[in-house]
């Protein structure tokens, strides 16, 4: 039988996990999130140089690149992931990350600002604690071109998602909408 911590135990130890928490959120972002403006540079960069059907293989391969360059540097597992995905091998959540990216669509509807949305958490993954955290990628101007509406989007842009992605599923938002999350898994 598992032993019960005494009740006076427990609440004495939430303050120093709740700091705990913060702190090694804190210290995930540093990390982590500088990725993030510099995934949307080259997005930006690359649609202005190449047009949008020339700028596929940034988001296809240069994206995923820098994200795996911060996997390398941090040894955390860090992807982007959306409950509409558009390549569902990379971008499927799991059960954890779905719920969040849910939660962030409800918190959003009730005037939360998309681009503050975050979520962190400990978990135990397989027996181990690990810190979790999300942080919500909202829709700009320069995301609509691939990911806006199915029919304001370039017909050479269309043709080559759909020979890359027969199942995309990620068309048809509009600005300021949450296109996904990026995700981390960070071993304690
Ligand atoms: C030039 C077209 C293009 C632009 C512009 C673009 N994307 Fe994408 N996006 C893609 C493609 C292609 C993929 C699939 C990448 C892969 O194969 O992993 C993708 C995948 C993603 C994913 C991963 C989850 C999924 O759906 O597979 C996220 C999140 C995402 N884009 C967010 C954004 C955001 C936010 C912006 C604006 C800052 C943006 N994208 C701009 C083409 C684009």
């Amino acid at each position: 039988m598992k032993k019960l911590l005494p009740l006076s135990l427990l609440l004495a130890a939430l303050p120093a996990l709740a700091q705990d928490i913060a702190a090694l959120t804190a210290e995930t972002k540093k990390a982590v999130l500088p990725v993030v403006p510099k995934v949307v540079n080259a997005m930006q960069e690359a649609v202005a140089d190449k047009g949008v059907a020339g700028a596929i293989p940034v988001c296809k391969e240069q994206a995923p690149e820098l994200i795996a360059q911060k996997r390398k540097e941090t040894g955390w597992d860090i992807r982007r992931v959306s409950l509409k995905s558009r390549n569902a091998e990379r971008g499927t959540p799991d059960l954890w990350e779905a719920r969040v990216l849910a939660d962030f669509n409800i918190r959003a509807a009730h005037g939360e600002k998309p681009e503050t949305l975050e979520k962190s958490e400990i978990v135990t993954l397989d027996g181990k604690p690990v810190l979790r955290y999300m942080k919500a990628l909202p829709t700009g101007d320069v995301c609509l071109k691939c990911h806006g509406p199915a029919e304001s989007l370039d017909a050479g842009l269309k043709a080559k998602l759909a020979e890359s992605y027969p199942h995309d599923q990620a068309t048809g938002y509009t600005k300021g909408q949450i296109r996904g999350a990026l995700t981390v898994k960070r071993p304690l």
